[in-house]
């Protein structure tokens, strides 16, 4: 009989497996796909390795600030490709020895709850006390006329490009929208991206998706909000999205339409309804603990619709091994980080201004176009922005700008720690370095 019994391998599955062995627990590990689920495979690590790309490619244009003249410089998009696949097939591999070193079961095969301590996998029936369903998350796709044509794809599709395109249009302005629109934007691509409400990145704080929509607009975005794709039509061999504006209709000539509206949970072909398992459209529900409906059966990730983010995964499991072992993680899931790797960075923990209405709240700003590093580094676009409670404590923290993605750390643990603003004004930052823009926002308190 096994302790725990994971489907899917994913940064939820695979890393609680790890976890759960690390703490002397019998697992074993199902995928039927690939070991590394979306993240690995389709998501976080081949975005950001192109995030990379453009980046450096965003570098050698603004080289002549540094007083580096080139004359010229190719992109070889091959390369590009190929350095993706290794970093992915690397950080499986990394995966798969980890696993193997530390005696993890893992299987190939689509699994199937049969009980709530029998697995049914590749016709064989495996006991266990435990079950976490781990299965993830699939694109929304939006039905309209023109979407069986093959310029259209989802975040999926893409990553598998065999040339990059020169115009396209993104259909959808969240996370992914964002961060493939500001990284072909780089890649000398026409992008236009639409989104259905009134402002980019709706659950952002405003001040920062304000400041998003200006900046990306001034690196070349042409950016419609409360616009929608109505078709993608094709005129002497070139292809148009419509696109209804407030009130107007749009067609952009494009050679490719991105799908980038949301993504659903993927409940594996489990038999939730025979289970008894309780979902809605948003996911599996489950209470603070990650346990289903079904007692014994968790699940933890994107397939339970709360926040789709790796991390939170990965943190969902190891709330669950945990509870298994008797003990208790203090993990607070209000306050998990965020990152949208844009040009620039965006990165928030805790609430928004917005969230506060209502309430008594103070906000601070500081700009890193006063930060010397900032400049150094020639990215002095952006800010951070702090929300304190009336008992002076961080609640908000949302930054946009250079290196937003790691400074976000810090602000989280002065949220989990609950520190007085006034205390962490003792902190010192080091000159000259990005991070003095935390000290320097607490301190205008
Ligand atoms: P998944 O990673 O989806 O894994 C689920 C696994 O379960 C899959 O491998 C699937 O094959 C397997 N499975 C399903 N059913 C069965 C079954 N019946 N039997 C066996 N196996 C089964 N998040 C971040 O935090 N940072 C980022 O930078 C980031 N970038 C992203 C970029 C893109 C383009 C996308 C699409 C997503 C991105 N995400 C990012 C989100 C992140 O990928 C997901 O939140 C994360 O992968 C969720 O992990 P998971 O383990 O819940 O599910
Ligand atoms: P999302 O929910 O972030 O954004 C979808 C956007 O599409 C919304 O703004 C929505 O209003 C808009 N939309 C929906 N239907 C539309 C329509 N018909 N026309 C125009 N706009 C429409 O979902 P997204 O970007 O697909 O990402 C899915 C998940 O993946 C996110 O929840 C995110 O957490 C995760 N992710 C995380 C990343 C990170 O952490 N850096 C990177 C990429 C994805």
């Amino acid at each position: 009989m096994k302790d725990l019994v994971i489907i899917g391998a994913g940064p939820g599955g695979f890393d609680t497996a790890i976890h759960a062995k690390e703490h002397g627990l019998n697992v074993t590990l199902i995928e039927k796909h690939k070991v590394g689920g979306t993240c690995l495979n389709y998501g976080c690590i081949p975005t950001k390795t192109l995030y990379h790309n453009a980046k450096t490619i965003k570098n050698m244009k603004d080289l002549s600030v540094f007083g580096v003249e080139v004359e010229d410089f190719k992109v070889n998009y091959e390369t590009i490709k190929l350095r993706k696949e290794t970093i992915v097939s690397n950080q499986i591999n990394n995966i798969l020895t980890s696993i193997k070193k530390l005696g993890i079961e893992l299987i190939e095969g689509e699994a199937q709850i049969v009980s709530p301590t029998k697995v049914l996998v590749n016709g064989e029936i495996i006991e266990t006390k435990n079950i976490i369903i781990a299965t993830g998350s699939v694109p929304k796709r939006i039905p309209f006329e023109g979407d069986d044509f093959d310029i259209v794809h989802d975040s999926e599709d893409i990553l598998s490009l065999k040339t990059f395109p020169k115009k396209m249009v993104v259909i959808g302005a969240g996370v992914i929208g964002c961060e493939m629109a500001t990284i072909f934007n780089h890649f000398d691509c026409e992008v236009t991206l639409v989104e259905y409400l009134d402002e980019i990145l709706p659950p952002l704080d405003k001040d920062i998706k304000k400041r998003a929509r200006n900046l990306f607009k001034r690196s070349g975005l042409s950016i419609y909000t409360k616009s929608a794709l109505k078709k993608v039509i094709k005129k002497d061999d070139k292809y148009y999205a419509v696109i209804e504006s407030k009130g107007k209709m749009l067609e952009i000539e494009t050679d490719y339409v991105l799908l980038a509206t949301g993504r659903a949970p993927y409940f594996g072909n489990l038999e939730l309804d025979k289970l008894g398992i309780e979902y809605n459209n948003f996911g599996i529900k489950v209470n603070r603990n990650f346990e289903t409906s079904v007692k014994g059966i968790y699940a933890i990730g994107d397939v339970t619709g709360i926040l789709m983010l790796a991390h939170k995964a990965t943190y969902d499991g190891y709330k669950v091994v945990s509870r298994l072992l008797g003990k208790d993680m203090n993990i607070n899931f209000n306050q998990v980080p965020s990152v949208v790797f844009s040009f620039p960075e965006i990165s928030s923990v805790g609430v928004t201004e917005q969230e506060l209405v209502g309430t008594e709240y103070r906000t601070n700003k500081y700009l890193f176009k006063t930060n010397a590093k900032a400049e150094c580094l020639n990215e002095t676009d952006g800010f951070i922005k702090m929300i304190v409670d009336e008992d002076d404590i961080l609640v908000g923290a949302h930054i946009i700008g250079a290196h937003a993605s790691d400074l976000i750390h810090e602000l989280s643990t002065i949220m989990y720690k609950k520190i007085n603003i006034y205390e962490y004004q003792n902190i010192i930052h080091a000159h000259p370095t990005i991070s003095e823009v935390v000290g320097e926002c607490i301190k205008k308190f």
